[in-house]
Order: C-alpha cells, then sequence, then structure tokens
C-alpha cells in the first residue's frame, strides 16, 4: 500500500502523488524551445518532487513528430536528460567542485543509457574518460564534444539545490553558461533547470549585474483544491476510505494547498486518528487533525519558527500584516519582505499587498509572538 509520504520527494511508487501533469507539459515545452528555465521557492514547495517526475518524463522518451514522418526510426529518445544536485557542493574549492561535477555528469549519463537497455556508444565513452574538469573554461569545451557526440539528442541538464554551488565557482559557471545559451543552437546544454531557495541575485554576493539574464522563470503553484483532491481520491480509490467532501475543502482552505501541510493532514487523517477503515472521514476527524497540526512540531513548522526568530524586523513586519488586512505592500526589493517571501512566510496577494501563506502559519505566527511579547 502506498503512504503519504511528508519527508522529501514522493513518487509514484510509495506514495499518493499529484501528478501536475499540466505544470510538465509546461516545462517540456520551455525544454523543447531551448529554455534555460529557474525555479527558485521555498524550502518543501515540491521542486525537487516535480523535477524528477519531469526527468522521468524526458528519459522514457517519445518518438518524435518528425521521425514518424520521415521514418528516422532511430531518433528514438530527443533528449539526454540528466539530474544534479549541488548541496554536496557547498564546501568544496573551484577545482573540486569541477572534478566532481564532471564525475557525476558522467555517472548519469551511463546511469540514463542504462535505464533505456541502451550501450553507451564508442565515442562518448572515449570522450568520458579522456575528459578532466579543471575550470569553466574546460566546461564549456566538454560541453562542446558533448554536444556534437550526442547529436541528434539534445542534452539536458536539471540542477536541483543550485545555491549548494561554492561562491566562489558561481560567476565563471554562470557566465560561460550564459555563453552557451548566447552561442545559439544547437547548443549544449540544450536546456538548462536551475532549482534552489535563493534566486540568483539573492547569491550573487557581490551584487554585481546578474551574469544570467537570459532566465526563463518557472513557478510553482500551490496545490489547487482539484489537485487535493487529485491526492486524496488516489487514497480513497486504494482503502474505499472516502473523505467527505467538505474535509477536502477545509484541507486545502486551512493549508492554501502548501504541498506538505496537504500531506501531513492526509498522514493524520488516514494513519494517526486510528479512524476505522469501514467510516467515512469527516469534519469532525478533520478538527480534530486540525488541532493537533495547530500544536505540533512538524519539520515544516519547526523552519517556520526558526525562521521568523532570527531577525526582530521580522516580528515587526508579520505583526504590521496581522493586525490589518491589506497593510503592507508587496515590495520584494524590501530586504525583510525579500526573505520572508524566500523562506516562504509571506506571499504577494492578487492585489499586491503582502499575505501570510495560510491560516496554519498566521495562527503559529501569532501564538509565537504573543508568547513572547
Ligand atoms: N507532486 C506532489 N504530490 C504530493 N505531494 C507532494 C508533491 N510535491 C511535493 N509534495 C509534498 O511536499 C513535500 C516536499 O516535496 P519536495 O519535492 O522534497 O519539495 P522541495 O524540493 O521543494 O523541498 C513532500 O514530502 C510531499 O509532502
Ligand atoms: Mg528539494
Amino acid at each position: 500500500m502506498r503512504r503519504f509520504g511528508t519527508q522529501g520527494p514522493v513518487n509514484p511508487q510509495e506514495h499518493y502523488v499529484v501528478s501536475r501533469s499540466e505544470e510538465i507539459a509546461d516545462y517540456i515545452k520551455r525544454v523543447e524551445e531551448g529554455k534555460y528555465v529557474v525555479l527558485f521557492a521555498p524550502r518543501q514547495t515540491g521542486k525537487t518532487t516535480f523535477f524528477q517526475a519531469a526527468l522521468e518524463t524526458l528519459t522514457v522518451g517519445t518518438v518524435t513528430n518528425t521521425a514518424a514522418i520521415y521514418g528516422e526510426a532511430d531518433t528514438k529518445f530527443n533528449y539526454l536528460p540528466i539530474q544534479l544536485n549541488f548541496d554536496v557542493y557547498k564546501n568544496t574549492s573551484v577545482a573540486e567542485f569541477y572534478d566532481n561535477l564532471y564525475q557525476d555528469i558522467c555517472e548519469e549519463i551511463e546511469n540514463l543509457f542504462q535505464r533505456r537497455d541502451d550501450i553507451l556508444p564508442e565515442a562518448l565513452s572515449q570522450l568520458l574518460e579522456d575528459t578532466k574538469l579543471t575550470d569553466h573554461h574546460a566546461m564549456r569545451r566538454f560541453f562542446g564534444h558533448l554536444e556534437r557526440l550526442l547529436s541528434p539528442q539534445q542534452f539536458v541538464l536539471i540542477i536541483d539545490e543550485f545555491d549548494g554551488i561554492p561562491p566562489s565557482a558561481l560567476s565563471d559557471f554562470l557566465h560561460t553558461l550564459r555563453h552557451i545559451y548566447i552561442s545559439g543552437k544547437p547548443r549544449c546544454p540544450h536546456s538548462v533547470g536551475i532549482i534552489g531557495v535563493k534566486s540568483i541575485a539573492q547569491l550573487n554576493y557581490d551584487r554585481s549585474i546578474s551574469p544570467f539574464n537570459i532566465q526563463d522563470e518557472f513557478h510553482l503553484p500551490n496545490f489547487t483544491l482539484e489537485q487535493v483532491q487529485e491526492l486524496l481520491t488516489q487514497y480513497t480509490d486504494e482503502v474505499e476510505q472516502p473523505f467527505v467532501p467538505e474535509v477536502i475543502v477545509s484541507i486545502h482552505k486551512q493549508t492554501a494547498g502548501q504541498p506538505v501541510l496537504v500531506n501531513r493532514f492526509a498522514q493524520i487523517l488516514t494513519e494517526e486518528l486510528d479512524i476505522p477503515k469501514t467510516e467515512s472521514i469527516t469534519m469532525t476527524h478533520f478538527s480534530m487533525a486540525y488541532a493537533q497540526i495547530l500544536e505540533e512540531d512538524n519539520v515544516n513548522l519547526t523552519h517556520l519558527l526558526t525562521n521568523i526568530r532570527k531577525d526582530r524586523r521580522f516580528e515587526n513586519l508579520l505583526m504590521r500584516i496581522m493586525e490589518r488586512e491589506d497593510s503592507v505592500v508587496f515590495n520584494i526589493y524590501n530586504d525583510t519582505i525579500n526573505e520572508l517571501a524566500t523562506y516562504g512566510v509571506i506571499k504577494e496577494s492578487p492585489n499586491g499587498m503582502c499575505e501570510i501563506l495560510n491560516p496554519i502559519y498566521l495562527y503559529r505566527i501569532m501564538k509565537t509572538f504573543k508568547s513572547t511579547a
């Protein structure tokens, strides 16, 4: 039986998962167009899950229309997609960064060929063996060779936890990608996805002009009511225990679709309250789960509280926002607002004002500052 997951990325083998098929289609379209996409969003908003699912779609591959028309049967896979995670590079030197980056790229390419039951072509295997990456120049040349060897397949690079890039490597790395991008097609990487919590502007410690002004911004919204329904229905289909429709609406409303909070609600309701599987999950159960979430220390809420306590300015601003609706304009150039938005505490309301992310956060923030007052 699958479960609702709240620790790290979720996958459809082990967990109930929102497919986000429209968002994936949107991303794949950008890959097709050869965009260099960035997604910066707070922790636990589903970034890794999303890109793993997108990568899977690209890995499985499709036969292109042109292949069908011109009968180029060997163009089975349009893309050679790989995913890296920069979190592990945080404390490395520039030379170590490129050396490990290279080894990770090799491993990912080899794994991909294996997954596709394909044999690594001799020339590619030779290139991987002969290359030594020491700096961004070597990387640029390596990508150039790779492009010629992979053609007509296109290399797609997804970098998760981009914030982990060693600060001393950041500028040259981005300048190189920018150089490759503006050199035109065919290019390698054909498409890059950069995922992180802090935006490139926030990582740019010297506050110089961003070397990455080519980026195409991608947004991953919180779950809609339909997506919460999609998630919970998977459980009901498997276990035959329904949720009363009002429960689904209430979960969506209280979490504002925040992915991990939605799953946490579902976890409490399906695993922790010991509701007999023969009974429907009702509003009485929902109220019990809600009371628990308001008081418990799960990772998401602990992070929230740690973050808002970091700086007295946060308290002042949050108090103002909570005192009166629509009292603070969402000005992203204000450092305090910017930081709280990066942590996922506040967001911009439809009319351009600061708003606490969801009612659960609102309650917890209020309680935190009341007790310290
Ligand atoms: N597509 C999804 N379907 C169901 N739950 C999800 C989905 N994406 C994210 N979640 C929930 O959010 C949590 C964090 O997901 P993750 O992908 O690790 O986020 P991030 O990379 O932004 O930190 C998961 O443990 C799960 O509870
Ligand atoms: Mg992640």
